[in-house]
């Protein structure tokens, strides 16, 4: 028998979205969060380098230099509305971590230290702009931190390790979550008024990535499999400067205070890709442009990697410093001390000493679950689902469009997941409890079941996994071809095919990760498929989205997102078969103030 508890909301995820949404929920509901994880371990805090607001404490800046940024760095598939609520909201909801006592760089004179990040200019493109508002490069670390420490002194309920399975709809409107609890087994069901899903993303469908290995995708599958839509799932954003193979993190900001990419020649290659902003072009156009080096054999020693060269003699030598100052070796181990020392860690170089190698790294999902700027979210017909709600990444606004900025994915958390906050106190204020529909956990426990009985075969989930995460890299990466991607489903079709017949070891309740690791690789197997299948249909190339069969944007036929689902709108705990196949919807872009133009920095 399930454990069954009753709030009047209950929020999925404790990352900033997450949290902030609980925040602002708790000033008039009873709200619970249940995470995966313990929530100061979620994803948000591996974010680095800052938060985007148009403060104007270093120089001259203003939201609508942040709005039109935005709209032109997601390569004109933003929707401005909701560009514009970020760009807004983002100096209020700054002034509010500030009040929060989160421990923001200060500059001489006491305001919030700014620096440097991609796409962010001043003057609509002029030139660069430090709007980044940063602790170090532990930006992330700290806004979770301060987010928990007050949720706790509000009195939000938390129910850490606990991992979401399914959503429980009634009558096409949202009843609450199913989760199993993660240290004994057992099955709870979370009936609620409203339930906003705030999981993060999913980038485990890739095999270098920076996301952390909890990053599964789990409250995403379950929204999906429920027949509910996903949105412009084509878009996934490789971040350019990961650890080399080991695809960790090394933020933005090192290329924000100065650090160059550099190729086997020795030349700031950027430089004739992007010639006004160079290092600091938006993401995708740098780690395409990393990718064509390699592909000229200018990789270092003809391998798949190039240089972040972090040494000041070098910053200093391209004057690729804030406004072309010096800097020092002092400022760039003050400045950006966790990275460095990962580097010294995690690759025994030493870069004030040694360039570091770097490839891209699958980092974050534009696309999501569809919702409006209210984070409530949108049937495949684009209605309301009443009671759900979605913020953060997980979510698809969108307000990032083909591609996002760096630091735009705090704001975007802090801002949405505050209008989140509100949004299930007014609703919370009317609403009913819906009923649960009859042994609402039966299928997550059939699911549970059937995989521990599958008699031992020798197929592994952790090998899928692997087999999964080779073909995304390679099949649907940066670059990719109708050719490409359609061996990427046959192959995905496959595994599917082979996860019926996986088995598990451990056959105990308490802390099963064998299980749990077995049913995040169904939820990982259907975001591939979504992902692949949107890829395939957008026959165009804009923002992170580049196929080389259709290198061109095209506005005419592809100003739309796209909205997939289920074409049997089956309710299902398990993944989805192949076969069932999917039914599309477009969804029209806002395009509120700024005309697309070609996007050249
Ligand atoms: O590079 C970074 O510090 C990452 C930031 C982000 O993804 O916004």
């Amino acid at each position: 028998m399930a454990k069954i508890h009753q709030f009047d909301a209950v929020i999925v995820g404790a990352g900033g979205a997450g949290l902030m949404a609980a925040l602002h929920a708790s000033s008039g509901a009873n709200v619970a969060v249940v995470s995966k994880l313990y929530p100061t371990r979620s994803h948000t805090g591996a974010a680095q380098g800052g938060i985007a607001a148009a403060l104007s404490n270093m120089e001259e800046d203003s939201w609508e230099y942040h709005m039109y940024d935005t709209v032109k760095g997601g390569d004109y598939l933003t929707d401005q509305d909701s560009a514009e609520i970020l760009a807004q909201d983002a100096i209020d909801a700054i002034v509010e971590l500030e009040h929060m006592g989160l421990p923001f760089d200060r500059t001489p004179d006491g305001r919030i230290e700014q620096r440097r990040f991609g796409g962010h200019t001043a003057n609509y493109g002029e030139s660069l702009v430090m709007r980044s508002c940063k602790a170090a490069d532990r930006t992330g670390h700290v806004i979770l931190q301060t987010l928990y420490q007050q949720c706790i002194k509000n009195k939000v309920n938390f129910f850490d390790e606990f991992f979401m399975c399914d959503l429980i709809m009634n009558d096409g409107k949202c009843a609450g979550v199913v989760a199993i609890e993660i240290a004994t087994g057992e099955t709870h069901i979370f009936h609620a008024k409203a339930v906003l899903i705030a999981s993060g993303g999913y980038g485990k469908i890739f095999k270098v990535t920076s996301n952390a290995v909890s990053l599964t995708g789990d409250p995403v599958a379950a929204v999906y499999r429920r027949g509910l839509p996903l949105q412009d799932l084509e878009f996934f954003q490789f971040h350019p400067t990961g650890m080399y193979k080991l695809g960790i993190l090394l933020s933005e900001a090192a290329r924000g205070e100065g650090c160059v990419l550099i190729n086997d020649n020795g030349e700031r290659f950027m430089e004739n890709y992007a010639p006004s902003v160079k290092d600091l072009a938006p993401r995708d156009m740098v780690s395409r442009s990393i990718y064509l080096e390699v592909r000229a054999g200018r990789g270092i020693n003809g391998k798949d990697y190039v240089y972040m060269d972090f040494r000041p003699e070098t910053i200093n030598r391209f004057k690729a410093g804030p406004k072309g100052r010096t800097v020092t070796q002092e400022h760039i181990e003050h400045v950006l001390p966790e990275i460095i020392d990962f580097v010294r860690v995690y690759a025994g170089i030493d870069p004030m000493k040694e360039p570091v190698p770097i490839q891209p790294t699958a980092h974050y999902a534009m696309g999501g679950i569809p919702t409006n700027n209210d984070t409530e979210v949108l049937d495949h017909d684009l209605n309301v689902v009443p009671g759900l709600y979605a913020a953060g990444e997980c979510a698809c606004v969108s307000v990032h469009g083909a591609n996002r900025l760096g630091t735009n994915s705090l704001v975007d958390l802090v801002v949405f997941g505050r209008r989140g906050g509100k949004q299930l106190v007014e609703f919370c204020k009317t609403a009913d409890f819906v009923p649960l529909p009859e042994n609402p956990e039966g299928e997550v426990v059939a699911e549970l079941n059937r995989i521990r009985a599958v008699e031992g075969g020798t197929e592994r989930a952790a090998t899928l996994k692997m087999e999964l995460q080779e073909i995304m890299s390679a099949n649907v990466g940066v670059f990719r071809t109708e050719e490409l991607m359609q061996e990427a489903l046959e192959k995905v079709a496959d595994l599917k095919e082979r996860y019926k017949t996986v088995g598990i070891d451990d056959d105990g309740k308490i802390f099963n990760t064998d299980l749990l690791e077995h049913y995040e690789l169904g939820c990982l197997l259907d975001i591939a498929e979504a992902t692949a299948r949107s890829a395939m249909r957008r026959q165009e190339s804009r923002g992170a989205h580049s196929r080389e069969d259709f290198p061109e944007r095209n506005d005419d036929d592809w100003m739309r997102h796209t909205v997939i689902s289920r074409a049997d709108g089956a309710s299902t705990a398990t993944p989805t078969p192949t076969e069932s196949g999917v039914k599309w919807n477009d969804r029209p872009v806002n395009l509120k103030r700024f005309v697309p133009k070609p996007r050249v920095y």
